[in-house]
């Protein structure tokens, strides 16, 4: 099976490097990212995992919770912790979901057949308060992911949930937006009092609603 986007993330128990949990008791009303690795003690999931956990500060601040898998044990995943925190100069400070029977990663379609059959792609999945998929991103193996990015993604999907606006291509925090398609061009001045700018009638732009 597999899940897509406006889906309801499916639920699971998993034991986890911080204990069993059953997954939409520890997402509580969170947003969730839950990114997908091959295997432990491979080089770039070490890279991800550091990049990850200096990065947690910003989920934080999101409120988003973090959690990785991997298709090794628990005991595979705390002896690869070590290996990470030393090498990547981090505290890995976010569970690791262990599933060596393929539970979640099947669940979740974490496993492209044609791709590899033994090791997971690398996916990411966010989930917001309501349990609803967001967003949903693919690599292969042989290209690690930029957390900076997903951040990016984050920003704009908290944005566009609270905001009758889109963002733009390369769009980041400050940068103008897109007012919604739905939104009449006479009703923007109500509803965005800092103005806008009518590029053509589908292409409305006005600055970031919420700052
Ligand atoms: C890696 O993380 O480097 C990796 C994992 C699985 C296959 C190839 C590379």
């Amino acid at each position: 099976m597999s899940i897509r986007l406006g889906d309801i993330a499916p639920n699971f128990q998993a034991e986890t490097t911080h204990g069993p949990i059953d997954f939409y008791e520890w997402m509580q009303d969170s947003w969730t990212i839950l990114f997908s690795h091959p295997a432990d003690f491979t080089p770039v999931c070490t890279t991800e995992l550091g990049a990850a956990s200096k990065l947690k500060p910003e989920f934080d601040k999101r409120h988003v919770k973090m959690i990785a898998l991997s298709v090794d044990p628990v005991a595979s995943h705390n002896e690869w912790v070590l290996d990470i925190n030393e090498t990547q100069h981090t505290v890995v400070n976010f569970p690791i979901i262990a599933d060596p029977e393929f539970v979640v990663s099947n669940l979740y379609g974490f496993i492209h057949p044609n791709a590899s059959d033994r090791f997971t792609v690398r996916s990411v999945v966010i989930i917001s308060p309501d349990k609803k998929v967001k967003l949903l991103i693919t690599y292969p193996a042989s290209t690690g992911r930029n957390f900076t990015e997903i951040l990016r993604v984050i920003d704009s999907l908290q944005l566009t949930a609270n905001y009758s606006v889109a963002t733009p291509a390369d769009w980041k925090e400050g940068d103008d937006v897109v007012v919604a398609t739905s939104i009449k061009t006479e009703d923007i001045p109500a509803k965005f009092p800092k103005g806008f700018t009518e590029v053509k009638p589908y292409l409305r732009m006005t600055p970031q609603p919420n700052l």
